[in-house]
């Protein structure tokens, strides 16, 4: 039977999104389940050891996909990462792109979200007798922001683009946007769209913890005068791209897992607190 936990605090956390399902080529030093308020992650956690620090990798569809978009139990996700000590999390997306400029296989570090979501996903930690409200005004956290781009820049004569802005639209899905709506997310300047950044991060935000997405472009929508999104483009340059992702989470793990940036991976003002039937370790 798979634990609920692991044998020591595990403060660093990989999500990976569409295509993104395992880390293969990473060392494997556990598997665990935890059991949360708000039941169990969408599949168990892989722990990874990376410069010998326990990273967790949580597939965020679940190991064969099986979870979409609006049915993902985020907030299990979320508090099954905190449980085990979690405090930086780097989410991977496939994402569609709303500009010119970010052409297929590109990656983004997006610094502000668009909420498209229609309020049908539980979205709070914060409710039945405790009110919370946490500021969301810099969704992401410029910190790891920072690791992502240096990474990303120094992979640049390895084929890795990487844009080092932009807007998230999050809509609902799963059904993919219509060109009117395509096109009003571009006018709003949205510079990509997927259907997992909320309330993936609003749910971190609430937990205390550091959150950086990760977009990498799969499709131009429906806005471009090139063919229509569909489901079988996105796995395709998933694919294509899964080798430059798993280079990228690497070099960011490199750096995130040395003894001289635990400050920033850490929040410690939380040790020892219990807030929302989480406890902090
Ligand atoms: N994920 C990947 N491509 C997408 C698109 N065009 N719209 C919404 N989510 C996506």
């Amino acid at each position: 039977s798979v634990p609920e936990t692991f044998d020591r605090p595990v403060h660093i956390a990989v999500i990976g999104g569409t295509g993104l399902t395992q880390m293969p080529g990473f060392e494997h030093i556990g598997t665990v389940n935890p059991v949360t308020p708000w039941g169990q992650p969408s599949s168990p956690i892989q722990i990874l050891s990376h410069n010998n620090t326990p990273v967790a990798f949580l597939a965020r569809h679940g190991t064969y996909h099986q979870h979409a978009p609006h049915e993902i139990p985020v907030r299990a996700n979320i508090a099954a990462l905190r449980s085990l000590g979690v405090r930086s999390i780097i989410a991977f997306s496939a994402v569609g792109s709303l500009q010119e400029e970010i052409r297929p296989m590109d990656f983004v570090v997006p610094d502000q979200v668009i909420d498209r979501t229609k309020g049908v996903r539980p979205f709070t930690f914060f409710e039945g007798g405790i009110v919370g409200h946490v500021g969301f005004a810099d969704p992401f956290d410029a910190g790891l922001a920072e690791v992502v781009k240096k990474c990303a820049h120094a992979m640049e004569g390895e084929g890795v683009r990487m844009h080092d802005k932009g807007t998230i639209i999050c809509m609902e899905g799963p059904q993919f946007s219509t060109r009117a709506e395509s096109h009003m997310y571009r006018s709003w300047g949205g510079s990509v769209i997927n259907m997992s950044a909320l309330p993936e991060a609003k749910l971190a935000r609430e937990a205390e913890m550091a959150y950086q997405m990760i977009c990498m472009a799969t499709d131009y929508d429906c806005w471009h005068e090139s063919e229509d999104v569909d489901v079988a483009m996105v796995f395709k340059y998933m694919a294509a791209n899964g080798a430059n992702a798993k280079r990228l989470v690497g070099a960011v793990l490199d750096v995130l897992t040395k003894q001289e940036n635990s400050d920033m991976v850490l929040a410690k003002q939380w040790e020892g607190q219990t807030v929302a039937g989480l406890k902090f370790m």
